[in-house]
């Protein structure tokens, strides 16, 4: 998956091109590039292997252009080199396309209509542009008609950009699964993949659905469906600042957010407590529901999981957590009177978008949590409601992560009845975690002493610091490629011990007063086998020689700070290594591919 902008009219294309591409740099970085149209329908495509900061000295800035598309890249079909990175020509040289998605019969539309065509890259993408050139050509007299034959043809996910040398004077966007916005600016027209990419230019969107095509010129816009029927689309405003996305004097946008998460803490509460709307609604669902099923991926995943604990300690409430590319195709047996709770940061996550299609199509109701006002998910849940955490561009999820973790928890002591407990305890979570990160120099020195010299290390827990451990795992190994994994202490004894050498680092979480004597001792068998034994523990829990100790806040939301030391470990461990922190190798943010 892929990010894709787009612009026509008097709107400085390359500028906005290579700018919004910046911003969605956080979909996929494998490779870059954009087409710019020029008045007289010449079509000059620049693309690059890498980021986008490869590509801009590339541009030829001279080019007076009237439109334009662009994309940057998160590798699906072929490798990340400089043939397989869009924007694709079609093999006339008529139309240039920009694609984010996967189109899953393109070699069955490659043999039936486009045998005579030579190829040059091994993408799906390029297909598309020649299956449109053909068929437009095919159309003469209806030209719109033919592109409307050809995205007719395409099974799969796409958001396409296309321009086309015979009609400078147009742009078309189309979507079907994948994400896009039409932006309407003072003298022309926009198009991305997220409005971040264009605030610069405007804050006002057309939702266009899947399935619609849009036509564009400077001063126009139609929506069809593929009937070629006009339909009318909402618009919405996105108030994102252009600096609320600035890391400031913050070296990685990762560090900002990290230390965001206090102010985000306070955020949702307050926000929460004003009311919002679907909030009583959400309430009375939960509680009517026989079992609540959380439908999440990577990160939202952990936080479900986390979440599932406190439903049923607290609440005494069945919960399930799935993993949502799991949950689409085996579905367990589903109760009676079931709650879907899909926590996504994004919003856009195919894996979640599936399994939630599923749900509904069963007649089930929904709630999305997440971070993208407007998002499909949000869209297309029953219910929605904000992370409010601000918007996350490091790859690594962290301030989403305690955002999830503080609706969930809000969610839960409201339906208790116990909030008062919680915006307490959440006072000290904050007052701790300022603390916390006040001190983290000293997670730095912890990294330099044990983290540098290894190939895998090990986070251990038990009850709820195994869910924290699950999170820190996953946290430190996207971005400093150390194989790390994380285990139920009791569990490691039944096989993965085999694995501990000297000096193999094994990070224990001890912050559950009725689990730590347990957890210690599962330390000590490690240490026996020659392991590296590192602690985080609570102040009422720490032994002389733990590495790291948090404040004891509220047993059960402990893991707001335990998880926070994880952030830091993996921060560091990443920096000091010399990586790209916010775009670690072969991830990206939002992955709208299954
Ligand atoms: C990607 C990201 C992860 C994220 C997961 C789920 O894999 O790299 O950081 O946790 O998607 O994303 P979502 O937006 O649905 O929370």
């Amino acid at each position: 998956m892929c990010g894709i902008v787009g612009a026509i009219g008097n709107i400085a294309i390359a500028k906005y091109l290579l700018k919004g591409l910046q911003r969605l740099e956080y979909r996929g970085y494998d490779s870059a590039g954009i087409a710019l149209m020029d008045k007289l329908g010449d079509i000059h495509v620049t693309k690059v292997a890498g980021k986008i900061a490869n590509l801009i000295p590339l541009v030829d800035q001279s080019v007076e252009a009237v439109s334009g598309i662009g994309h940057t890249r998160w590798a699906t079909h072929g490798p990340a080199n400089t043939e397989n990175a869009h924007p694709h020509l079609s093999a006339s040289g008529r139309f240039a396309i920009v694609h984010n998605g996967v189109i899953d019969n393109y070699k069955e539309l490659k043999e039936r209509y486009l045998s005579d065509v030579e190829f040059l890259s091994d993408t799906d993408t390029e297909v598309v542009a020649n299956l449109i050139d053909r068929f437009v050509s095919d159309n003469k007299e209806d030209e719109l008609e033919g592109l409307r034959k050809a995205l007719r043809l395409l099974e799969g996910s796409y958001a396409l950009g296309i321009i086309d040398r015979k009609h400078p004077e147009r742009l078309y966007a189309a979507k079907e699964k994948s994400p896009l916005l039409v932006g309407v600016a003072d003298e022309g027209h926009i198009i991305c993949s997220d409005a971040m990419a264009g605030i610069s230019v405007t804050k006002a969107y057309l939702l266009i659905q899947d399935g619609d095509l849009a036509i564009l010129t400077a001063d126009d816009v139609r929506i069809e469906n593929l009937s070629g029927e006009v339909v009318e689309r909402e618009m919405q405003r996105f108030d994102e600042e252009d600096s609320d996305l600035d890391k400031g004097l913050y070296p990685y946008y990762m560090l900002k957010e990290i230390e965001e998460q206090p102010s985000v803490l306070r955020h949702i509460t307050s926000l929460y407590q004003e009311g919002l709307e679907d909030l009583p609604q959400v309430l009375k669902e939960l509680e009517k529901a026989e079992t609540i099923y959380m439908v999440a991926s990577g990160t939202s995943y952990h936080a479900s999981c986390l979440a599932k604990r406190w439903f049923e300690q607290i609440l005494n409430k069945r919960v399930e957590a799935h993993i949502a590319s799991e949950f689409t195709y085996e579905m367990p047996v589903i109760s009676q009177k079931p709650f879907f709770i899909f926590l996504s940061q994004s919003g856009e996550t195919a894996d979640s978008r599936h399994a939630l299609v599923k749900v509904k199509a069963a007649g089930y109701p929904s709630l999305t949590i997440t971070n993208v006002k407007g998002s499909t998910l949000a869209r297309e849940a029953s219910y929605s409601l904000p992370l409010l955490a601000g918007r996350e561009v490091a790859v690594a999820s962290t301030k989403a992560y305690i955002a999830q973790l503080a609706v969930m928890a809000y969610l839960v002591y409201a339906l208790k009845g116990e909030l008062p407990d919680l915006l307490k305890g959440l006072k000290q979570v904050e007052v701790a975690m300022e603390r916390l990160l006040s001190q983290k120099e000293a997670i730095r020195d912890v990294v330099k002493e044990n983290l540098l010299d290894t190939r895998n290390a090990f986070y251990i827990g038990r009850g709820l610091d195994y869910l924290t451990a699950m999170e820190n795992a996953l946290k430190l190994k996207e971005i400093s490629y150390l194989q790390v994994e994380s285990f139920a202490a009791g569990e490691l004894k039944h096989g993965t011990i085999a694995l501990i050498e000297d000096g193999t680092p094994v990070i224990a979480i001890v912050t559950q007063a009725h689990l730590a004597k347990q957890t210690r001792s599962n330390l000590e068998e490690v240490r026996a086998r020659g392991g590296r034994s590192l602690t985080i523990s609570s102040s009422d829990l720490a032994l002389e020689g733990d590495t790291v100790v948090v404040d004891a806040v509220p047993m059960r939301l402990r893991p707001f700070l335990s998880v926070v030391v994880g952030q830091l470990i993996a921060y560091y461990t990443a920096l000091e290594k010399g990586y790209n922190v916010d775009q670690p190798r072969n991830l990206a943010k939002s992955v709208t591919v299954e």
